[in-house]
């Protein structure tokens, strides 16, 4: 059995690719997701390249735009494909302050706004998928352990986009809070439905990856 995967990764390395790849060799039908498609084009290829019968497909996803996000869940609902496995993996860490063109602070909308709206977009293919083929559905959202280093209110939800309360390396933890409040709150609901998903938020460890392109101190260390 054949199983898909919503896969938000653009680059040809990272946590995301190498999920990927070994998710092909499982033999899981794989949907890269990317906002840069000549990078998911590259990342789709290199992992060809080893594995010849790998199934994949990339599909343009800006996660800090929420019309991107609708536009790809059409598209992939277009597919009529199913879905099993939804990794909300892809992130962006410590950056300047920067507004998504929602008007949203650029590491929430990217980091938690757009896998919670996918993940709403996706979760009626997730359900009959999990009841049509009896295989438990898996949702993984990539936190981090720095969801422990956020703002003293957790999450700023009256001036989370003020330029003079920002600071980057909090709002990154409050990005990854709310990855973790997401799969919590999304869990509680399915079970509450008897939906056969588990959802389930992951700390990955400490990997250098173009992650810490804002970080120097961290890839100095390296
Ligand atoms: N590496 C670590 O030590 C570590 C530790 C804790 C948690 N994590 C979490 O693990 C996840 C993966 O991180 P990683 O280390 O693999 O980082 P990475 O190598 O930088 O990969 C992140 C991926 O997200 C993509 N991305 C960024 N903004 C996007 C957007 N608006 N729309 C679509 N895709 C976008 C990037 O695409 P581009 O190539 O276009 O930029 C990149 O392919 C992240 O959620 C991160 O917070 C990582």
């Amino acid at each position: 059995m054949r199983t898909r995967l919503g896969y938000f990764e653009g680059g040809a390395s990272g946590i995301g690719f190498e999920t990927a790849r070994v998710l092909a060799l499982r033999n899981a039908h794989v949907i890269i997701a990317g906002r840069n498609m000549k990078a998911a084009n590259e990342a789709k290829q290199l992992i060809l390249k080893d594995n010849k019968t790998a199934r994949l497909d990339a599909l343009k996803l800006d996660l800090a735009s929420l019309k991107s996000v609708k536009a790809f869940a059409n598209n992939f609902i277009a597919l009529k494909l199913p879905l099993n496995i939804l990794i909300n993996n892809a992130g962006i860490m410590f950056c300047p302050y920067q507004l998504s063109e929602d008007g949203i602070e650029m590491q929430f909308a990217t980091n938690h706004l757009g896998h919670f709206y996918l993940t709403n977009l996706l979760l009626d293919i997730m359900k009959e998928t999990a009841r049509s083929t009896g295989i438990e559905g898996r949702i993984i959202n990539l936190t981090s352990v720095a969801h422990l280093h956020t703002y003293d209110e957790g999450i700023q939800f009256d001036k989370m986009n003020e330029e003079t309360s920002y600071l980057d390396k909090k709002a990154y933890g409050q990005s990854k809070l709310a990855n973790i409040l997401h799969a919590n709150e999304v869990s509680r609901r399915l079970q509450a439905e008897g939906a056969n998903i588990t959802v389930n938020s992951v700390h990955p460890g400490l990997i250098t990856t173009n992650l810490y392109r804002h970080s120097s101190l961290f890839i100095s260390m390296h």
